[in-house]
């Protein structure tokens, strides 16, 4: 079974139990400043699984775009990625153990048709936090899967979340399938690699709080993750995820533009497969977001700079990374319409990094061969980044090569003294949950609202939209499509605007409705919504209706006043600005 059709496959079985369909979320966390980007399905929903109401009910599944780079070093094998599709389900609040482990059974031998004797289940086993996991055993048992398939782990295995430090978490059972031709042993065994977990389910009914300690959710959830490469590839019985269509589309594109190969040449084109394609979907995300030294974009840079590098290694000549993203925009435009609508963003962008990139390698490669008589230290890793811009993993992957060693923390340390002297004054990352709730950030929320009017009415754009949005208890960051600076006198009647509506008081009301009457309403922010979905709409008196999932202020006097602190291009035609409310 190809990807496309087990993703429309299990999109199809949820809405037969009732769950709504809903669009998967921007791979940049909004409103969160603990993570760089969405790791998981639940992660946009981490508001109700704490007990929010969500518009669309309280059983939901999709498809979710996810970024994880804790792996990042073991791309090039045969089933690692950073970017991949996630799907999953979740009941807020709704159906428990029983119905979820149901469906999940049902749909593994039903829909996929997987014979019941190569499925193996792990249980938590219990701890001092959470009784031993009984009864989801006893589920699985009465559906057919015997005791000796059955395995009770700890903590580190059957138990996950929170995504960030804090917040919803809860036992799992997940489910491994025997991917060897060979018939599947008696006794399951989940440390045996031929045993390939591939659907997580979450019982999701703690929050795990700042002190370390859990405490009941106010309701009991469920959570599930599958991820869909790793599923088709076993659907498929391919040993590698590689050899699925979309990637094996992608790593073929490379293949052709090699002129060398090797011993690490599969590896080569695995690195440029998985790195360029979680580039691709990074620029094609609303958030426009683009290469720089700095969080996502660091990490953006690193992708494309690694995978120019392992472009070398295959002896390609000449700048790749346009004619391989344009392979990949290709293979998704249809899935995912946004690579298509960003296509020329981000092949623009790629080809800017490239030739950057470019500029400065061979100086940093000759720099590298002088320093490499010997192992290198932190500071001389950190060198190499901020003179030549090598990401850390080109530095040990070069490393390796020469045989030396690299001292990680020592680069780690000098890094993170970097990266606190970037960031401006106050704009301190807040330890604490992923929903953050605070009355500062509240207040800022509330404020975006106004300031994204505001830029429509005074510079008379009507096309004027979000690109992004990221609030911390300090300060609200806006950004939005324009082609120009703003003039002094334009940002300060932006500020007079949002401050004169501040001082009108006007009431903040929610209303919930369907994208549809959303758009009749005039609503700003419709872009990741899909037809039919019901949304929260928030009217702040008759100045600004916008689809968003709060929280905000009642009303805005409460707001004090804004002020307007800079105003900055992040990218072509994106413009970015930071302010913050002060005492009026
Ligand atoms: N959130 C769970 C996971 O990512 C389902 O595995």
């Amino acid at each position: 079974m190809k990807a496309a059709e087990l993703k429309r496959r299990y999109l199809a079985f949820f809405e037969k139990k009732r769950h709504a369909v809903i669009a998967s979320a921007s791979l940049i966390p909004e409103h969160d400043p603990t993570v760089l980007f969405t790791t998981a399905g639940m992660h946009p929903l981490v508001p109700f699984l704490m007990g929010q109401p969500h518009p669309e009910g309280r059983r939901l599944a999709d498809v979710q775009k996810c970024i994880r780079t804790g792996d990042i070093d073991e791309v090039g094998d045969a089933t690692h990625l950073t970017f991949f599709e996630m799907l999953g389900n979740w009941s807020l609040g709704d159906y428990f153990k029983k119905e979820a482990i149901s469906f999940s059974f049902e749909f593994l031998t039903e829909e996929l048709g997987i014979p019941l004797e190569r499925l193996g289940i792990t249980v938590f086993a219990g701890d001092d936090d959470a009784p031993r996991d009984e009864e989801s055993a006893g589920i699985w048992k009465s559906l057919g899967i015997p005791a000796s398939r059955i395995s009770y782990r700890p903590k580190k295995d059957n138990w996950w979340g929170p995504a960030g430090a804090t917040g919803p978490c809860g036992p799992d059972t997940e489910m491994f399938y025997w991917s060897s031709g060979d018939s599947a042993p008696e006794a399951f065994d989940p440390d045996d690699a031929r045993w390939v977990e591939i659907w997580n389910d979450v019982f999701m009914q703690y929050n795990k709080k700042e002190d370390a300690t859990y405490e009941p959710l106010s309701q009991k959830n469920v959570d599930t993750g599958m991820g869909v490469e790793r599923t088709a590839a076993m659907l498929q019985g391919k040993k590698s995820i590689y050899d699925t269509e979309a990637l094996a589309r992608i790593a073929a594109k490379v293949r052709e533009l090699a002129t060398l190969s090797g011993e690490e040449s599969v590896k080569s084109e695995r690195v440029i497969t998985d790195h360029l394609r979680a580039a691709v979907f990074i620029l094609g995300d609303e958030h426009r977001v683009t290469p720089s030294n700095l969080d996502q974009g660091y990490v953006l840079r690193r992708f494309i700079r690694r995978a120019i590098r392992h472009g070398h290694c295959l002896g390609i000549e000449g700048n790749f990374t346009a004619a391989v993203a344009k392979d990949i925009i290709d293979a998704y435009r249809e899935e995912w319409p946004e690579v298509g609508m960003n296509e020329a963003f981000i092949l623009d962008e790629l080809q800017r990094e490239e030739a950057r990139f470019l500029q400065t390698l061979q100086n940093g490669l000759r720099r590298f061969e002088e320093m490499a008589t010997k192992d290198l230290s932190g500071d001389e890793a950190f060198l190499l980044f901020q003179s030549y811009g090598f990401p850390i993993e080109m530095v040990v992957e070069l490393a390796k090569e020469k045989g030396i060693s690299v001292d990680r923390r020592g680069f780690d340390h000098a890094f993170a003294l970097h990266q606190e002297r970037s960031r401006v004054g106050a704009e301190k990352r807040f330890k604490g949950g992923l929903a953050d709730a605070s009355d500062e950030s509240r207040k800022l929320h509330t404020a975006t609202h106004l300031l994204n009017q505001a830029l429509r009415n005074v510079l008379k754009d009507d096309s004027i939209r979000q690109m992004g949005s990221n609030i911390t208890p300090e300060r609200l960051r806006f950004d939005f499509n324009f082609a120009r600076k703003l003039e002094k006198a334009e940002l300060q009647a932006v500020e007079d605007e949002v401050n004169a509506n501040i001082a009108r008081d006007l009431p903040v009301r929610v209303k919930e409705m369907t994208v549809e009457e959303a758009k009749g309403a005039g609503a700003q922010g419709v872009f990741e919504h899909k037809y039919g979905e019901r949304v929260f709409v928030y009217f702040i008196g008759d100045y600004s209706v916008e689809i968003c999932g709060g929280p905000h202020v009642s009303s805005t006097q409460e707001l004090g006043r804004l002020k307007i602190r800079k105003e900055e291009s992040i990218s072509a035609g994106v413009r970015r600005i930071k302010a913050v409310l002060v005492e009026r």
